[in-house]
């Protein structure tokens, strides 16, 4: 700490009565002015300090929440329970602990059973969070009926087979199976490269089914609060169930099921634990109902081989980029609406864009269209595609992807 500018002298003044008044008046003046001068030069100090001030109050800001973020990073989610005068019982969401705890004065009077906190290492309550609802809806997607059917996906015809054998059958002729006797497959793994189709196929099963799609991504599943992963997981599940028939869609899932890495962070554990919890739900559900697991990743290759394993995503699907022809029906798919002029060969087009996903071709007919609007002409013509496949080429080549057609 600096330490605060020494002050100004203070001005003094002493009157001989026995001088004359024009003396006694002047140094009346002289004095004055000095004490203006003081008045400034303290007022000018008083600035300095001012600012200071102001710049330690930030920095004091800054520390403070600094040190939340250091204090929030170690803390644990649990579940308020009970309320009692001497304390109150926590359940620590992960491995369901209970513990009876103390809360600070002002906490408590906002506290009530049920609500979820985080906890330190030393089980006291630190923080009220949102409730939990708000928690499932952020990180779930839920449509009722999705707008994707089997017919709006272009070149898939083997893997739509694949997944309503796997999928659709065991939903609508659930009897079928049990009469039989057999497991129908426990999840669903879909993979392959980006913007090929893996969501579009799981919404269209469960569109196709009437079922209800819910979506979570991995990379949501991953939480930094140890036991909120696992948590979100089983609310996965509850949602699920309460919402029957159900296609629950993971996404990412490599974000919590890739191989182990070398560092044994707490990260690494907490992540670990959510993959448990999914498996361990995915084990239960065969008796919960019509509920089905379709799981997605562009990462097969780092994927832990564990999940794998009969009983888990034992069904793999991989969905790869379109070739020739699936390229041809993509297009037809993706200009259906479009007013195409006569000369526009989508077969030529599908030639030209070997190493397309369905995503960029979806793209490329947008393109087109817009290169047709620029021009205030009402069709889309050839020409059209081949600006819009020059430009799709052009901004991939700026987003540095290496192009894999000619
Ligand atoms: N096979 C296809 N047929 C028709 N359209 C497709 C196809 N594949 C992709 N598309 C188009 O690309 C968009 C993105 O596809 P989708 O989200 O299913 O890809 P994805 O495989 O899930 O990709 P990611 O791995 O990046 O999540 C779709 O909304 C659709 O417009
Ligand atoms: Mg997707």
């Amino acid at each position: 700490m600096s330490r605060s500018p020494s002050l100004p002298d203070r001005p003094s003044l002493e009157l001989d009565p026995d001088m004359p008044l024009a003396e006694q008046l002047a140094a009346l003046r002289e004095h004055y002015a000095e004490v203006i001068r003081v008045h400034e030069k303290l007022e000018q100090q008083l600035d300095v300090a001012k600012q200071r001030q102001h710049s330690l109050t930030k920095e004091v800001d800054r520390l403070e929440r600094e040190n939340e973020t250091l204090k929030s990073s170690s803390l644990y989610i649990a579940t308020a329970e009970e309320m009692l005068s001497d304390g109150i019982v926590v359940k620590q969401h992960g491995n369901n602990q209970e513990v009876l705890t103390q809360v600070s004065g002002s906490l408590r009077s906002k506290l009530e059973a049920g609500d979820r906190v985080a906890i330190n290492d030393s089980f006291s309550v630190q923080t009220i969070l949102d409730s939990e609802t708000d928690a499932r809806a952020q990180a779930m997607e839920v449509e009722e009926s999705p707008a994707v059917s089997y017919d709006d996906i272009g070149g898939l015809s083997e893997q739509i087979r694949e997944v309503r054998e796997a999928v659709e059958q065991p939903l609508l002729n659930a009897e079928k199976f049990r009469t039989i006797g057999i497991e129908p497959p426990s999840g669903v793994l879909l993979h392959g490269p980006p913007g090929t189709g893996k969501t579009m196929l799981a919404k269209a099963v469960a569109k196709e089914t009437d079922a209800t799609f819910v979506k979570m991504a991995g990379s949501e599943l991953v939480q930094k609060f140890i036991g909120e992963g696992a948590k979100l997981v089983r609310d996965l599940f509850e949602l699920a169930s309460e919402r029957e028939p159900c296609v629950i869609f993971i996404d990412e899932i490599d974000a919590i099921a890739a191989k182990r890495t070398e560092s044994k962070t707490s990260g690494d554990a907490e992540v670990q634990r959510t993959m448990m919890q999914l498996l361990s739900e995915m084990d239960g559900f065969e008796d919960r109902g019509e509920i089905r697991i379709i799981a997605a990743t562009n990462r097969f290759d780092m994927l832990d081989r564990a999940i794998l394993r009969p009983g888990r995503f034992d069904r793999l699907i991989e969905v790869p980029e379109p070739d020739d022809e699936g390229r041809e029906r993509i297009l037809e798919i993706h200009t259906e609406a479009m007013n195409l002029a006569p000369d526009v060969e989508l077969s030529a087009l599908a030639a030209d864009t070997d190493g397309f996903s369905g995503a960029e071709l979806a793209s490329l007919a947008t393109e087109a269209g817009m290169f047709a609007i620029r021009d205030e002409r009402t069709a889309i013509t050839m020409s059209d595609f081949e600006d819009a496949l020059e430009k799709v080429r052009d901004d991939d080549n700026a987003a540095g992807k290496p192009i894999a057609f000619a």
